[in-house]
């Protein structure tokens, strides 16, 4: 007698997708990322791979899906500390419609290494003289290999089609390419760095995204709004839905939400709102989402709960309360698992969503 035994099955390690299994090792990922770059006793990233960049032009990046969502992040980032740093679609970016020479760094985000589009980029960028570097997830792929500087994010293999591990681990290796290449960390912002995937962790042990999932399981379309760190995750949330659900799904920069898309807006299409913090961004979005709300649309909040916007929410996915970065980090997570759980619902094939590869080598 045999014991039937599947390989895929043992490697998804009793998960049912991929795609949940690589959700679940966040924590793991992150932590590998950041292995060994924040020396706390010293106070400073540690990155050698990037101490022969000697920058300090604009910076300018290119990216596709959701690495591009993760350069939009970056370039968040670095304004933050004052440089002059922009995220452009790579299927877009033209050396001739783009300011772009030999004092410019042009940063190409590709978890693959292969995508045609930011490979084309990034010769691009390399022939106009600027320094080019590449932010990978592939060991020895062309974009690590055709770069001037690589920074890896250490994120592991990535087998479900839609990219969930390496979006997290994009977002810190690019917290940690901000301190290399603007302002000195504080030693909060280290501590805030490192803790991290502890947060995510529980995130993911007190997640109640399979409920919000349940509960619009046959909705209309679902939007997504965020402001600063929370824009590019409500785009990443909405192509999340899209690629696994086959739903329409939107992301809106929350202050825009007011010029056009409320028209789409009724009780059948969630809005998921990012809301962190009680700040001035804060504010701001919550006054998006009492418009929303006002239009009977359900609201999923995902914060913190240090504002009141629960209030005006109909239900609350709630992360860790700590800066907007990290609160970044961790909201993602949870609209990760509503698409996921969306998804799977709905019988989706999810690993392997129709029309979709890991990797387009084609323009
Ligand atoms: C494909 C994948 C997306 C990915 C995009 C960019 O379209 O389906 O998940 O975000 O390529 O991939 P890259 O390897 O450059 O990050």
């Amino acid at each position: 007698d045999t014991v039937a035994w599947d390989a895929e099955d043992a490697e998804k390690s009793g998960y049912d997708h991929y795609m949940l299994k690589e959700i679940h090792e966040q924590p793991s990922s992150l932590r590998q990322c950041l292995r060994g770059r924040i020396d706390e006793l010293e106070g400073t990233v540690d990155l050698p791979e990037l101490e022969a960049i000697d920058h300090d032009g604009p910076i300018q990046f290119v990216a596709c899906g959701t690495s591009y969502h993760a350069a939009l992040f970056g370039a968040e980032r670095l304004r933050t500390s004052g440089v002059d740093a922009h995220a452009f679609l790579a299927s877009e970016y033209a050396s001739d419609r783009v300011p772009v020479d030999e004092d410019t760094l042009v940063v190409g985000v590709t978890q693959s290494g292969e995508t045609a589009d930011t490979l084309r980029a990034l010769r691009e960028a390399d022939r106009a003289g600027a320094t080019t570097l590449a932010v990978t997830n592939t060991v020895a792929s062309s974009a690590a290999r055709e770069c001037d500087h690589t920074l890896y994010i250490r994120a592991g293999p990535e087998i479900g089609v839609a990219a969930t591990k390496t979006f997290a681990s994009q977002q810190l290796a690019l917290a940690l390419l901000a301190f290399e290449l603007g302002d000195e960390p504080t030693r909060g912002e280290l501590e805030a760095l490192r803790d991290i995937p502890g947060q995510v962790q529980t995130v993911l042990e007190t997640t109640d995204a399979r409920a919000v999932a349940e509960t619009f399981v046959d909705a209309d379309a679902y939007f997504f709004v965020g402001r600063g760190y929370h824009y590019p995750v409500a785009l990443e949330g909405a192509l999340k839905m899209k690629e696994i659900t086959y739903r329409h799904a939107e992301g809106f920069a929350a202050g825009e939400l007011k010029h056009g898309p409320l028209a789409l807006v009724t009780e059948r299409t969630p809005v998921f709102a990012v809301v962190t913090g009680d700040g001035e961004t804060a504010r701001k979005t919550i006054g998006n989402v009492k418009e929303v709300e006002a239009r009977d649309a359900p609201v999923v909040a995902i914060t913190d709960g240090t504002s009141d916007v629960a209030r005006y929410a109909d239900h609350v996915l709630e992360i860790p309360a700590v800066d907007d970065l990290g609160a970044s980090v961790l909201a993602n997570v949870q609209l990760q698992l509503v698409a996921y759980w969306v998804a799977n619902l709905l019988g989706r094939s999810i690993d392997k969503p129709r029309n979709l590869a890991k990797s387009v080598t084609v323009e």
